[in-house]
């Protein structure tokens, strides 16, 4: 064939819009809303936006598990950087939404009823992934659904906090899971040898990294929980949620959650004997 000229019998090239499938994606816009209300469209698309998201970042967090398990801290921390970006997209995202009025959210609230963000089971997925394993998340999912499928699987395999303990565990501090109780007692063992990994950040510079962009990534949830609840209480004030919690109160107690509360814990810990980053950098160490 001639550069540039294709025959009949080549097989047909791949096109931008049958690769990513624009059509088929452009047409999963649903109003419930009728007649149709304007803003409905932005409340469906960003909440679509949201759910790939969810999905591109258990992709990443997924591998960022497999190579915790693997023993393999930076290609663990690389990966860990792109699941930090995507959050900070998520974070960001929250102010296109509140470009809308409490005038034009109430134009089509009704028409949702009883479905609800509390019903994601991509965000359930990444909270229990990440180290906080409740299993009754489960009871708002009907038995044998593919969504509890997914949830009951997840909640039997490693979290990223048991990865992260598991790889301290084999480079010599004595940690284990906290298995994501948010009623569990802090353990002050266990603090003074994560104290210890801080403090030796020189000798162990990845584990550090690692457990840096680990409290980051958790801050980013909480960042998003935090900003998801202000634009609530700015859309709908007080008023209980379509999901029926108590709306902005309930969602001002899941601030608590933390993936690694022990991360947040060392901190207070730490005094001007624990040596900065350059000390950390130079290998140096004071005396
Ligand atoms: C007008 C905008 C929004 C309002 C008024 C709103 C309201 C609420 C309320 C009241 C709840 C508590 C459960 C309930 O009773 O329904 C909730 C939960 C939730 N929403 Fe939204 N939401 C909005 C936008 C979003 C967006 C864009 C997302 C993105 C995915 C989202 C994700 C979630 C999630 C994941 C939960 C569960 C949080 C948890 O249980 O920790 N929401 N939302």
């Amino acid at each position: 064939m001639a550069f540039g000229l294709r025959s009949n019998d080549d097989p047909p090239r791949l096109s931008y819009g049958g690769y990513l499938k624009i059509s088929e994606l452009t047409s999963l816009q649903r109003l419930e809303s009728d007649p149709p209300q304007h803003d409905e469209m932005l409340f469906i698309i960003i909440h679509q936006v949201y759910e790939l998201w969810f999905k591109e970042l258990l992709h990443e967090v997924d591998s960022v598990l497999a190579l915790l398990l693997r023993k393999e801290a930076l290609g663990a921390h690389r990966l860990l950087r792109r699941c930090l970006e995507i959050e900070q997209v998520l974070v960001t995202q929250v102010a296109v939404l509140e470009t809308m009025t409490p005038m034009d959210f109430l134009t089509f609230r009704d028409n949702l009823m009883p479905a609800s963000g509390f019903q994601s089971a991509q965000f359930r997925e990444i909270e229990i992934v990440s180290g906080l394993k409740e299993a009754r998340v489960l009871d708002h999912y009907a038995e044998g659904s593919a969504e509890r499928k997914r949830l009951e699987l997840r909640l039997s395999q490693p979290t990223l906090q048991d990865a992260f303990y598991e790889l301290l565990t084999a480079r010599g501090f004595n940690v284990i899971p906290e298995n994501g109780s948010p009623a569990r007692e802090s353990a002050p063992e266990q603090i003074a040898e994560l104290v210890r990994l801080y403090e030796q950040a020189n000798k162990h510079y990845d584990l550090f990294m690692l457990a840096e962009a680990l409290i980051e990534y958790d801050e980013l949830i909480l960042l998003w929980r935090l900003r998801h609840v202000k634009m609530v209480e700015r859309m709908i004030g007080s008023k209980t949620g379509t999901g029926g919690s108590d709306g902005a109160a309930y969602l001002n107690k899941t601030v608590e959650r933390r993936f690694f509360p022990d991360l947040w814990e060392l901190r207070t810990y730490l005094s001007n004997k624990s040596g900065g980053c350059e000390d950390a950098q130079n290998g140096g160490s004071h005396g």
